[in-house]
């Protein structure tokens, strides 16, 4: 068979980096995304590097082209889709409710939801076609606990959830999960430990510092690997589950 093309949203540094070399690492050709094109260029040269066949395209998932270009990227370079990671995301607006702004809350949502949205709509005709479809989205704990100061964040990872799960409904051909990958040590906890603190709990924002003290975020590569593997290999069965990187059964998948 052919080798797996996939496409991979975020994968300009931090976790989306992780999860696009380990896919190249497992033979698959990666399609990559993110709005700043030249540190995108730079993952691609690592790839290359690799060995690895890789097509890049920057933009902002939540404008409504770019979805449809970055599909047509990967089917003009590689002639098939078989997955897509929804990996993009950001953390902020950091404020409590009363306190949000309601532009930057909107805008969260944006990237988060209707920024996979958009892409699982433009691939689905690929992803029908494909041996196996599949669609990861990188969801978050943050999805089913309410963390204060966070609310933009928790709402459109419980929406991506959500959304995971009716795409299973819909489409019981394609692979649909979302994936907790974690507490990663990467940009976004950057932002937290940077902005956290006025909005956040006392002991919940203390737990995020004490834990990057304490050297206990993971290396991206651990869950990317995970979630590579489930890119290529998650079965059909687990359709519509939130998942956890760790989850013993996605650890066997990934070896
Ligand atoms: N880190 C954690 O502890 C953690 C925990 C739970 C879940 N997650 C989830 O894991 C995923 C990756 O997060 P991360 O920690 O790797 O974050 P990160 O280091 O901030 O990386 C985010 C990636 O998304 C891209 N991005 C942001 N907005 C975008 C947009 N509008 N369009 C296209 N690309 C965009 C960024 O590149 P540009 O800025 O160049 O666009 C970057 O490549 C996210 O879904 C996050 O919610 C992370």
């Amino acid at each position: 068979m052919s080798q797996s093309s996939v496409i991979v949203t975020g994968a300009s540094r931090g976790l989306g980096r992780a999860i696009a070399l380990e896919l190249a690492r497992m033979g698959a050709a990666v399609t990559l995304n993110a709005r700043t094109e030249s540190a995108l260029a730079q993952v691609k040269a690592e790839i290359e590097a690799l060995g690895g066949r890789v097509e890049m395209l920057a933009g902002d998932v939540s404008a409504p082209d770019v979805a449809e270009r970055l599909v047509a990227a990967a089917v003009l370079a590689f002639g098939r889709v078989d997955a897509i990671v929804n990996n993009a995301a950001v953390l902020t607006p950091l404020a409590r409710i009363a306190e949000s702004d309601s532009v930057e809350w909107q805008r969260n949502l944006q990237i988060n939801v209707v920024g996979p949205y958009l892409l699982i709509q433009a691939a689905l005709p690929h992803l029908r076609r494909a041996p196996q479809g599949r669609v990861i989205n990188i969801s978050s704990g943050a999805a089913v606990r309410p963390t204060a100061g966070w609310s933009a964040y928790c709402a459109g990872k419980a929406a991506l959830n959500m959304l995971t799960a009716v795409l299973a409904e819909e489409e019981p051909a394609i692979v649909a999960l979302a994936v907790r990958p974690g507490v990663v040590d990467t940009a976004m906890q950057v932002a937290l430990r940077e902005q956290g603190r006025a909005a956040m709990e006392p002991k919940a924002y203390q737990r995020f510092i004490d834990a990057y003290a304490q050297g206990a975020l993971l290396p991206p590569e651990r869950p990317g690997r995970a979630l590579a593997a489930l890119a290529l290999h998650a079965p059909l069965a687990w359709s519509g589950r939130f998942i956890s990187w760790d989850d013993p059964e996605v650890q066997a998948l990934a070896g």
